[in-house]
């Protein structure tokens, strides 16, 4: 009784953590945010129209609606912003349902104008699905009044980018309309009374989702954003905007390094991804996770055509078609750090040391570099201190 009561508690916290209202909204609680992404898809399948999706978008917030009908995708301005004048000619282009738009990008950090977006929807009778995977932790977000012509009609994010244990996300969603729709996932729970031939679904947050939920994830998830809101929002986007101002600007004006995305940090979360010349960023990631005991994360993000444009990679086709065969690829990518609260200057100004040893080549550790996986070093050297990992008996380079 006492985990259903903290469990029954979980919606309302979510909901004032984003000013939502539970008489006219529902919070669904989900495994994480690709599904509750894929819940609003599903929500809105029936509609007629175009799914306006952007190239800023994680895979989650793309492939679901791609699967279910025609979509759209906005592009991106030179630097790497939504490029606002296309989502407005593509609004007026065609029938709408839905424009699906991240409320921060997970590769530049950068956020679009959900709130200016959402008026642009609904002015076109379309609805808005925000992705809030990105920004959870990290900005204020109001999803505002459901009268306002710029709320937010679907909102969706997980715990677990909140400092959270994996396995625990949700889906805001207008109430009257996702109560008007066939359940999702029936089955346990979903049901106000089953006969031999005929069901009758529940209403509100138990309608679309059957199964045993993550009660002690879903418990977690609200004590983190019960932590975020104690802390402040503000002060935490205090914290680190000031961090990311110098990691983004000092990165910018380092000679050989090439930063993605928009130049101004007050438009942007505390993500940064970049690449290093001559330094393949599986490389770079490794050095700085073994040597620098730097945690980074590199590749595409799960966000490849955002990544194909900020890297200029221009025309794709070879590389898809030689995947598509089933053979191996060079495949491009950026490394990534990200900002948290938890962080201080000092360790960003030891980063920047890094990255500074890695563009001039003195790491200490000794990679395979004919094998893709460098990740593993041969053997290396942290604070003095020599490690060794499984050796593959090839030959190594030190590049
Ligand atoms: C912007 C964005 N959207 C969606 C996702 C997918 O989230 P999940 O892993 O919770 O499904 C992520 C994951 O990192 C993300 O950064």
């Amino acid at each position: 009784m006492i985990a259903s009561d903290l469990f029954d508690r979980v919606t309302e916290t979510v909901a004032e953590f984003l000013g939502a209202d539970l008489s006219r909204q529902t919070v669904f609680l989900t495994t994480n945010t690709t599904s509750a992404l894929d819940l609003a898809s599903y929500a809105m399948s029936d509609r007629e129209g175009v799914v306006l999706t952007t190239v800023l978008e994680h895979h989650s917030n793309d492939l679901p609606h791609r699967r279910r009908g025609e979509t759209a995708m906005v592009g991106m301005t030179e630097d790497g912003a939504l490029d606002m004048e296309d989502l407005k000619a593509k609004l007026d282009a065609q029938p709408v349902k839905l424009v699906a738009v991240t409320a921060a990008s997970n590769v530049t950090g950068w956020m679009p104008p959900i709130h200016e977006i959402a008026r642009l929807a609904h002015a076109k009778g379309a609805k808005i699905l925000v992705d809030g995977a990105q920004i959870l932790a990290h900005h204020h977000v109001n999803l505002r009044p459901v009268d306002d012509p710029g709320h937010i009609d679907f909102f969706a994010a997980a715990g677990h980018k909140a400092y959270a244990p994996f396995g625990s996300a949700f889906l805001v969603a207008p109430q009257g309309f996702m109560d008007g729709l066939e359940p999702y996932l029936p089955g346990g729970g979903t049901v106000l009374a089953v006969t031999e031939d005929e069901v009758v679904w529940t209403h509100g947050a138990d309608r679309h989702l059957g199964g045993t939920p993550n009660i002690p994830g879903a418990i977690a998830m609200a004590k983190a954003l019960d932590f975020l809101r104690d802390v402040g929002l503000d002060a935490i986007r205090h914290h680190e905007i000031e961090l990311t101002r110098i990691a983004l600007n000092e990165l910018r004006a380092m000679d050989g390094v090439e930063v993605y995305g928009p130049a101004d940090p007050d438009a942007r979360l505390g993500v940064v991804s970049f690449n290093i010349d001559g330094v393949h960023h599986d490389l770079a990631a490794a050095i700085l996770n073994n040597e620098a005991a730097i945690a980074t994360r590199n590749g595409c993000f799960c966000a490849h055509p955002y990544l194909h444009r900020l890297l200029r990679m221009g025309d794709v086709t070879e590389l898809v078609a030689t995947l598509k065969s089933g053979k191996d690829a060079e495949l491009p990518g950026a490394v990534r750090v990200s900002i948290g609260i938890f962080n201080t200057p000092e360790e960003v100004e030891y980063l920047l040391r890094w990255v500074r040893r890695i563009r001039d080549r003195q790491w200490a550790g000794h990679y395979d570099l004919d094998k893709r996986d460098y990740c593993k070093p041969v053997f290396f050297e942290f604070q003095g201190v020599r490690g060794q990992s499984g050796s593959s008996g090839k030959e190594t380079s030190r590049v």
